[in-house]
């Protein structure tokens, strides 16, 4: 996919993840009304951001998967941002095939050019499986598209986390073996960002020049740094990418404003 870009202005990505919306409008989350949360945060980004050149999503749309799930995130995607195109990898809570049904086609793409930037899109899941892997197909994919695309920025994104992030609850279900992944990556030279959703929670590293990172959920957050499962107070949120030329960007993190929605923050799992 390619899109046009604004070449006067950087390009701006609205990264949203890990919507967990169900069937029915209302269901919630550990307390939460996964729905409320995600029109909230579409809301805030619609109040505080300029228009958004790509909605960018790492999965986990559907908390379980069905067409109504994913009825309803188009519904409130579209009517918060009309005419902004909308791109998704599957999630481990998340069935490919009903994603395929329920979007246009324009949400799947494999990549999408913006201008010298590329986004790469993995899928990481394994059919009814909790825990991530990088298959062969997809990273000859990888491969491939950093081999025909050396003169652009790369921005790569997946579900599944593919280092450990210092949750040990969470990074059991990492991607599995992570390694030809990480030599890609480090080879090509041009990769910016590697982006990901499912760990629920802010985290940001550097290797080797590359910037790694993952966005808060727009529903409940997973507290860092947690040997076993602990919520996290924290508001849901977004990511926002302003890229421009020679490979520059800015990024942050911004979460709603703070809200008294009734999560059981007690639990011990979800
Ligand atoms: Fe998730």
């Amino acid at each position: 996919m390619i899109l046009p870009i604004n070449a006067e202005r950087p390009t701006r990505i609205l990264h949203i993840t890990d919507c967990h919306l169900g069937a029915k409008s209302g269901e919630t989350l550990l307390g939460l009304n996964v729905e409320a949360s995600f029109v909230d945060v579409l809301e805030h980004a619609l109040v505080r951001e300029e228009t958004p050149d790509l909605i960018l999503v790492t999965g986990d749309i559907a908390g379980h998967a069905s067409a109504e799930a994913y009825e309803r995130f188009s519904y409130h995607v579209e009517k918060a941002f009309p005419n902004v195109p909308y791109v998704c990898v599957p999630g481990n809570h998340d069935t490919p095939s009903l994603m395929a049904s329920a979007f246009p086609e324009s949400a799947l793409p494999r990549s999408v050019e913006l201008g010298d930037w590329l986004i790469v899109l993995l899928d990481s899941t394994i059919p009814n499986c909790e825990h991530g892997n990088l298959c062969d197909a997809e990273l000859d994919f990888l491969q491939q598209a950093l081999a025909d695309n050396r003169d652009k920025h790369i921005i790569v994104c997946m579900h599944h986390q593919p280092m450990a992030v210092g949750c040990d609850w969470i990074d059991q279900y990492q991607v599995a073996s992570a390694d030809r992944f990480k030599a890609l990556v480090a080879e090509a030279g041009n990769v910016e960002v590697v982006l990901w959703g499912h760990i629920h929670q802010v985290f940001e590293s550097v290797i080797d020049g590359v910037q790694y990172m993952a966005s808060p959920s727009t529903c409940i957050q997973f507290k860092p740094n947690s040997v076993d499962f602990a919520l996290d107070r924290k508001m849901p949120g977004y990511r926002w990418f302003e890229l421009a030329g020679e490979g520059q960007f800015g990024t942050r993190v911004e979460r709603i404003s703070e809200r008294n929605y009734p999560i059981d923050y007690s639990s011990n799992g979800y």
